[in-house]
């Protein structure tokens, strides 16, 4: 193993290794645009140089470590370049700040106040480009902005692969810009590139003018879009930063999700079916309980359903794959000796949507089929005809397929007509209210957390379920 000694300090690094990749190892820490552990190499912004002992300075990237060398990542003519190239970097970037997506989580805006800290040496006004180029239906690029880093072409070349961006003209002239013909609406995986984009350049059209970046925090979640179940962050106002008189539902919504790296599962990615969790979870609630399409008390509703199954013959329950691993366990525990069960997709792939790829997406469109089946099984559904009680958890279940004349108990999160259909419906929890955890197609067990409160009125499947259990006349 290689021994290079930073800042006077001996360290052991992997071979092939570059020096930045040692120095951001081991704590030293060197500012860099261009570079990303997940791209190839370019070496174009020069802001990661460091100064290696008897060949004076260069970028570190770019710089295979070699046993013995001795570099300095903070000395002298190391802060001269870093300053001389932010001085470059922004002579034609504009100061706007103030109104930018970016600002706060934009690491020019930190290098600059880091090593630079001075107005523009030059007289000469700053050269104006495109403001808003449309890059899809998702992403607009504002080229003033842009420091030409090259992550997001790359991206689409190296991780993607749908090779949309590339970067035309040269010098000051030189723009990003989609290949002829194509869009970004064509890369299931495009939003990644607003994450990656070191300044405001890339801007998400959903999340535009939102929030500032300092009035959120992230819960860490799992995206239950695929069985992947990529682990992600949601966005969400702090406490401390809601705002009065406004719609209330304005202050708990979740305004962005972005990838929780995760090397086991999805890497630093996410697809864009992830980022639009959160408007998938502003689908209209279920927040009441019912008897036969009348609303009730959830407790009242319990009742009624413990006492079908307690008077109901065969009995088959439809078992949600969306379910955490708890709620499953929960099931499993109070109420399989109640009933024939069998696994139910609460979603199939929909028109148009990916189906499968070989970076994450998964045809498996629900987050937990796996634990699922390792407990009730993976036969396909059967209800016989003299089946007296069909117990559904969750979505997808085809009503009409049920035997005439039996009764229905259905657990839920969401309004449907299904809901006034059924003899008993009580309105269950979401992911976001309660914390749990999903095992995904390849066994990995991820975390989420909750960020919200329930509603009045709903109830968590895991408490729901011994409930279901319990002799007549227990309370909820
Ligand atoms: S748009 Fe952003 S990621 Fe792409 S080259 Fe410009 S600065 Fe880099
Ligand atoms: S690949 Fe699957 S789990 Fe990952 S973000 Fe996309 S839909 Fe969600
Ligand atoms: S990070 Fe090394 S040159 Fe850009």
């Amino acid at each position: 193993m290689p021994v290079i000694f930073i800042n006077g300090e001996a360290v052991e690094t992997g071979e092939h290794r570059t020096v930045l990749q040692a120095a951001l190892a081991n704590g030293f820490y060197v500012p860099h645009f261009c570079w990303h552990p997940e791209l190839s190499i370019v070496g174009n912004c020069r802001v990661c140089v460091v100064e290696q002992e008897g060949r004076g300075v260069n970028i570190a990237c770019n710089m295979p470590v070699v046993d013995g060398m001795r570099v300095q990542t903070d000395s002298e003519p190391v802060r001269a370049q870093r300053k001389a190239m932010l001085q470059f970097i922004l002579l034609n970037h504009p100061v706007d700040c103030g109104i930018c997506d970016k600002a706060g989580e934009c690491t020019l805006q930190d290098y600059h106040y880091a090593y630079n800290g001075e107005p523009a040496l030059s007289q000469d006004p700053k050269l104006h480009s495109t403001k808003f180029y449309p890059l899809s239906d998702r992403i607009i690029l504002d080229n003033e902005r842009c420091i030409l880093c090259s992550r997001c072409v790359r991206f689409t070349r190296e991780v993607s692969q749908s090779n949309v961006l590339g970067i035309e003209y040269r010098g000051d002239s030189a723009l990003v810009r989609p290949a002829e013909d194509r869009t970004l609406d064509d890369d299931p995986y495009s939003d990644n590139v607003i994450d990656i984009c070191p300044v405001g350049a890339l801007l998400s059209r959903s999340f535009l003018y939102q929030a500032r970046a300092w009035y959120l925090e992230p819960t860490p979640s799992v995206c239950p879009g695929c069985a992947r179940g990529c682990t992600v962050q949601l966005w969400h106002r702090k406490p401390e930063w809601r705002v009065k008189g406004l719609d209330p539902r304005h202050n708990t919504r979740i305004l962005r999700v972005t990838p929780l790296e995760n090397p086991r599962v999805n890497g630093p990615w996410i697809c864009n079916k992830g980022r639009d969790l959160g408007g998938a979870l502003e689908r209209p609630r279920a927040e009441v309980a019912m008897l036969k399409g009348e609303p009730v008390t959830t407790t009242r509703a319990i009742e009624a359903a413990r006492e079908l199954i307690r008077a109901s013959g065969r009995r088959v329950a439809l078992v949600s794959s969306g379910g955490s691993n708890e709620e499953l366990r929960a099931f499993h525990s109070a109420l399989v000796a109640n009933f024939t069960t069998f696994v139910k997709p609460d979603h199939l792939p929909q028109d148009g949507e990916v189906v499968e790829d070989d970076l994450l997406i998964r045809a498996d469109k629900n987050p937990n089929t796996r634990a699922a089946r390792s407990l009730f099984g993976d036969s396909p559904t059967e209800i016989s005809a003299d089946t007296e009680l069909v117990l559904v958890w969750g979505e997808g279940a085809d009503f009409g397929a049920f035997p005439r004349g039996a009764k229905i108990v259905l657990l839920g999160s969401w309004l449907a007509p299904e809901n006034g259909y059924a003899d008993v419906f009580i309105p269950l929890s979401i992911q976001t209210e309660r914390r749990g955890h999903y095992t995904n197609f390849q066994g990995v067990v991820s975390a989420f957390e909750p960020c919200c409160w329930r509603p009045d009125g709903v109830i968590d499947a895991e408490t729901l379920f011994p409930l279901l259990a319990a002799p007549p006349g227990s309370t909820a």
